[in-house]
């Protein structure tokens, strides 16, 4: 299976996984072949890429750190939350205490499973409208925060803190204009003055919210600050801002840059790091985007890729000791070649590319 582009998808295609739209119905299953009218339904879902089963995939196999039932059930709990704060009437009312046991339970449970998966890299698969961008960054923002706060020696208590405010620190952009949330091109100032107060939205819900710890309050009110003063709501600089948030930081960027949103498609994990690595430790914490390269896969199967010789070929198998030497079978010239970039050592891939030309 591999990822493509919704735009380079062929009708006919196999659905190797499950497409839903923003109200968490299915819209294409895995294994169902692509019609003309599903591809445009997808389409006008702002779906924008999509996994496919083809020749050129055949073999590549993508399993999740996390089920998919899983995370289906945190999307679901986060669209009640956010449903509850986009409605003028509700406001008031606060997120039920309910709510949050149930997403606590939720992150104890992603806790297990992240214990039980030692080795493995994370990549995301997601497949929604760009629409769904917000509850599915969030999940994104919690698993990739546990999986650095692990890494980094957090015990289970402090895990499950991190979780859920790593988790809620979006959940005041339900109050956010949906125009301006939703927007296309670049926000102006006063559009982006009202993006910034998703934070104070944010911890205004969840301020009077029994069962939430105040440590998983701090990620949320803070989690746009920056090392070097330049962040917001406060401009706190170094030692104001604990490592906790700082985990939630790099993993609220990293996950904004490599997902479809509204105003900008994926771009791919190498250059997402080189990014952020561009922000440390100016900006970011250094051990804790060290760490980052050490949970997420840079180059998941099924990614193509173009080595240093100019060959074109798609990433098999991931080698977890050694991220970017991963096993590739090559797609141009000796077609079908297997190169394991652990032996090759003359060889490297030279950059993601986006599909075969
Ligand atoms: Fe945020």
């Amino acid at each position: 299976m591999r990822l493509v582009n919704i735009n380079d998808v062929e009708v006919g295609s196999q659905i190797a996984k499950p497409v839903y739209d923003s109200k968490l119905s299915l819209l294409i299953n895995k294994g169902a072949k692509l019609s003309e009218t599903i591809l445009n339904k997808l389409i006008n879902a702002d779906i924008r890429h999509l996994y496919i089963e083809d020749e050129i995939s055949k073999g590549v196999n993508l399993e999740p750190m996390i089920s998919d039932e899983l995370k289906l059930q945190a999307f679901v709990i986060m669209k009640q939350i956010y449903e509850s704060q986009m409605n003028e009437n509700k406001q008031n009312e606060a997120v039920r205490e309910s709510t949050i046991k149930e997403l606590k339970d939720l992150v104890d449970d992603i806790i297990t499973e992240i214990y039980s998966r030692n080795e493995q890299k994370y990549f995301s698969t997601e497949l929604m409208g760009a629409e769904m961008y917000h509850y599915n960054h969030s999940v994104e923002v919690m698993i990739l925060s546990l999986l650095i706060g692990r890494k980094m020696g957090l015990d289970r208590e402090r895990l499950l803190k991190l979780g859920m405010g790593a988790m809620l620190c979006d959940i005041g952009k339900s109050r956010v204009p949906q125009e301006i949330l939703n927007k296309k091109g670049k926000l102006d100032e006063s559009e982006f003055d009202e993006m910034k107060r998703h934070v104070d939205y944010s911890y205004a819900i969840l301020k009077d919210l029994v069962g939430l710890s105040s440590l998983s309050r701090q990620i949320v009110l803070l989690h746009h600050e920056k090392l070097d003063g330049t962040g917001y709501p406060n401009g706190f600089t170094g030692d104001q801002i604990p490592l906790l948030v700082r985990i939630a930081t790099v993993c609220d960027i990293f996950s904004a840059i490599v997902s479809d949103r509204t105003y900008n498609n994926r771009i791919s994990v190498d250059t997402a790091i080189e990014i952020l690595r561009s922000a440390t430790p100016l900006k970011l914490d250094q051990d804790v985007f060290q760490t980052l390269l050490q949970v997420v896969d840079i180059y998941p199967p099924g990614t193509l890729v173009e080595l240093g010789t100019g060959q074109v070929g798609i990433v098999i198998e991931s080698n977890p000791n050694s991220p970017t030497r991963p096993k590739i079978r090559i797609l141009s010239g000796n077609r079908g070649e297997i190169i394991d970039l652990m032996q090759e050592l003359s060889l490297f891939i030279k950059k993601v590319v986006p599909k075969l030309t």
